[in-house]
């Protein structure tokens, strides 16, 4: 820790408002295994975390466990309404639901943040209504990962914005908390879609997933998916869209996405984020390295005479900022005419 980070001063209104909660910073574990572990987050709370977003419960699960089900019941024998007592029960496992209710019910005990919980799935299907379990669990509000990989010849962008605003439709009508839909950047025109969900009643949006990328072994000849942390250039991509975003739309943004650092989240929010989600950083460092980027990010704020999060927010949004066209095309020419090779960021190419 250098000395920016070592003196923590407590005078700065850290505040910020995501989702219709006032959350005491702006930093948020997001959704990963280390969030669905009760020991880390109840560090990740020690460390300053202002609300946590659980591990996803996934359509396909969900889909898996309803289809197990009635296997299980269509091969009852249907007898005498006596004989029901001679049924064997179902089997006697915690269904992958019942563990993320379980879950819910145990942080909204223990903890004092906000408990978010993740849903991810793309089809509108009958999975949806488990997210009113969630919410009777007692989350806070809820994030929908609209995770797909939109490859069908036959599948037109606006068919499959429409599945998207579908499920979240059947969402919206069997929960009253908020939701937030985490999305890909992989859009024609997302500010327009996002646009459509804010229409829709969808409180915030978490900007962008990360796909996990199928690598080819060229040993085995076999495809195989690959997990790999972020690095920090990945921000880059989040911060222009979230720059682009504010001031368009009203609904709460989160970034997701390179978020190392203080200096990243700084940036993040002067983009316009209402919060900066951090998962590889936490993964690779363990939790209480959220205490490492607070630290930095009040002590930088103290430095540059800033006093609150609400200041920062958004002051370098396209919006705001001096050379609001950075953010578009506009310099791109520019950029890589004659003198290209001499911007090219050769320390951050190397790492
Ligand atoms: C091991 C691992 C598991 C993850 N699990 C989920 C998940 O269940 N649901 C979800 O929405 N995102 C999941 N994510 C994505 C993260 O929440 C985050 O959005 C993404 O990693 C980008 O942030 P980062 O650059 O800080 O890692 C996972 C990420 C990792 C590395």
């Amino acid at each position: 820790m250098n000395d920016l980070q070592m003196k923590a001063p407590s005078t700065i209104d850290l505040r910020t408002e995501y989702l219709g909660l006032t959350l005491k910073n702006p930093l948020v574990p997001s959704s990963s295994p280390l969030t669905g572990d009760f020991d880390n987050a109840r560090r990740l709370e020690d460390a300053g975390a202002a609300a946590i977003v659980l591990p996803s419960l996934f359509e396909e699960a969900l889909l898996h466990e309803e289809e197990q089900m009635t296997r299980f019941l269509d091969h009852q024998p249907i007898g005498h309404p006596e004989a029901q007592s001679f049924l064997p029960d179902l089997p006697e496992y915690a269904s992958e639901l019942d563990q993320h209710v379980a879950r819910i019910e145990r942080y909204k005990e223990s903890l004092s943040i906000p408990v978010i919980a993740s849903l991810n799935g793309v089809t509108p299907q009958g999975w949806v209504r488990h997210a009113k379990d969630l919410q009777d669990a007692g989350c806070d509000a809820l994030e929908l990962n609209l995770y797909g990989i939109a490859a069908r010849r036959d599948e037109t962008a606006a068919e499959v914005e429409a599945r998207y605003l579908q499920v979240v439709k059947s969402l919206l009508d069997v929960v009253s908390i908020p939701l937030t839909v985490k999305l890909s950047a992989q859009f024609s025109s997302p500010v327009n879609f996002i646009g459509e969900l804010e229409n829709l009643g969808v409180k915030g949006v978490v900007l962008f997933n990360r796909f996990y990328q199928p690598d080819i072994d060229l040993a085995s000849r076999h495809v195989v998916p690959r997990i790999q942390l972020s690095h920090s250039y990945e921000a880059l991509l989040r911060i222009r869209w979230i720059a682009l975003l504010r001031g368009q739309v009203g609904l709460g943004i989160a970034g997701t996405g390179g978020f190392h650092n203080h200096e990243d989240v700084l940036k993040g929010l002067m983009a316009g984020a209402d919060v900066v989600h951090v998962c590889s950083a936490l993964l690779r460092e363990g939790p209480d390295y959220l205490r490492t980027i607070l630290f930095g990010m009040s002590a930088w704020m103290e430095q540059e005479e800033y006093s609150s999060v609400q200041q920062l927010k958004g002051s370098l949004s396209q919006r705001h900022a001096a050379n609001p066209s950075a953010y578009e095309r506009a310099n791109y020419a520019e950029l890589l005419g004659q003198d290209a090779l001499l911007k090219v960021d050769l320390k951050r190419h190397r790492e």
